[in-house]
């Protein structure tokens, strides 16, 4: 008989990665939320308790619940689902709080009714969660949330991720400055077009860090964790972005730059002890412009959401 509840741990994510806007994800170890899923007699989605982020409980509404209810159309499960969110993550830090969320309702539902649909079919459903939250569908948090490790989001119509080696010795350092950015702000002040020269510059790059993931090369991965795009215009939203950045690349930073839409501020390191030093290093910045932060060390998960 197949479980009637399960436990899950849905990892914080890192969108971009510097170069890859909308396409490079990786996942955190360290940092991600809980839920409880459990199959209902009754149809539906319920959102039955979201402890740790004042949020919506309401399904259509809720990340999660608008996530399930696209999981649900697609399958011929009689029942529902009752769902409880224990958010560890904050909403609007920049580390996908909203991709846990919905990635972790299907993830689990999915588990719980014998694994109808591939990890990339629940993408798409956990994609109709981040269109309720910022307002695109984008799938660069969702995709290393299902799969782990580092994704490409190759192409959105249609969809195609490819799942990147994660090199063993790289660790993440995520400093979160106690603002909030929404995604969906941190969207609209971005232009439209970019000239032939940046796009040059940045698809060199994304290339760059996929070769430098795949072969280890870390020196190859730091070269290529540049964004001639976004960057410059979003990191105006974010006080003392650039001194933070700077102090991470002399603390041996492979490489910096902002955690999907900020204003967390993420940087890539060889080695655990690097990346504390780096993480000490950030901290300073903000203890002497006095703004509160949380800040956490992580290996990349290499798994993805998993059971409990
Ligand atoms: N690619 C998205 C953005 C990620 O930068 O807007 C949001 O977490």
């Amino acid at each position: 008989m197949s479980a009637y509840e399960i436990r899950v741990f849905c990892p914080a994510t890192i969108a971009n990665v510097s170069c890859g806007f909308d396409v490079l994800g990786l996942a955190l170890d360290a940092v991600g939320d809980e839920m409880v899923v459990r199959k209902t007699v009754e149809k539906g989605i319920k959102i039955t308790k979201l402890e740790g982020q004042n949020l919506p409980l309401e399904t259509l509404q809720n990340v999660a619940g608008v996530a399930g209810l696209a999981f649900l159309a697609a399958c011929d499960y009689e029942g529902g689902f009752e769902i409880e969110i224990y958010k560890k993550i904050k909403a609007g830090s920049g580390i996908g709080s909203s991709a846990a969320s919905s990635t972790g309702a299907v993830w689990a539902m999915n588990e719980l009714i014998g694994k109808p649909f591939s990890p990339l079919e629940l993408v798409k459903f956990a994609m109709e969660g981040e269109r309720l939250a910022s307002g695109v569908p984008h799938a660069d948090n969702v995709a290393p949330a299902l799969f782990g490790g580092f994704t490409l989001v190759r192409s959105y119509i249609p969809l195609d991720v490819v799942k990147i080696n994660t090199p063993s010795e790289l660790y993440a350092t995520v400093i979160h400055p106690q603002i909030e950015v929404k995604t969906s702000d941190s969207r609209r002040i971005l232009k439209t077009t970019i000239s032939l020269e940046d796009g040059i510059k940045q698809w060199g790059n994304v290339g760059g860090l996929i070769a430098g993931l795949f072969t280890e090369d870390y020196d190859l991965i730091s070269r290529s964790l540049e964004d001639h795009i976004v960057e410059p215009i979003r990191s105006i939203l974010i006080p003392g972005f650039d001194s933070v950045k700077q102090k991470a690349l002399d603390n041996g930073a492979l490489g910096s730059g902002i955690s999907g839409s900020g204003p967390s501020i993420f940087a890539l390191s060889k080695g655990e002890e690097t990346a504390k030093n780096v993480a000490k290093a950030m901290t300073e910045v903000y203890d002497k412009i006095g703004i509160d932060y949380d800040i956490h060390v992580s290996k990349i998960n290499s798994e993805g959401i998993k059971i409990i």
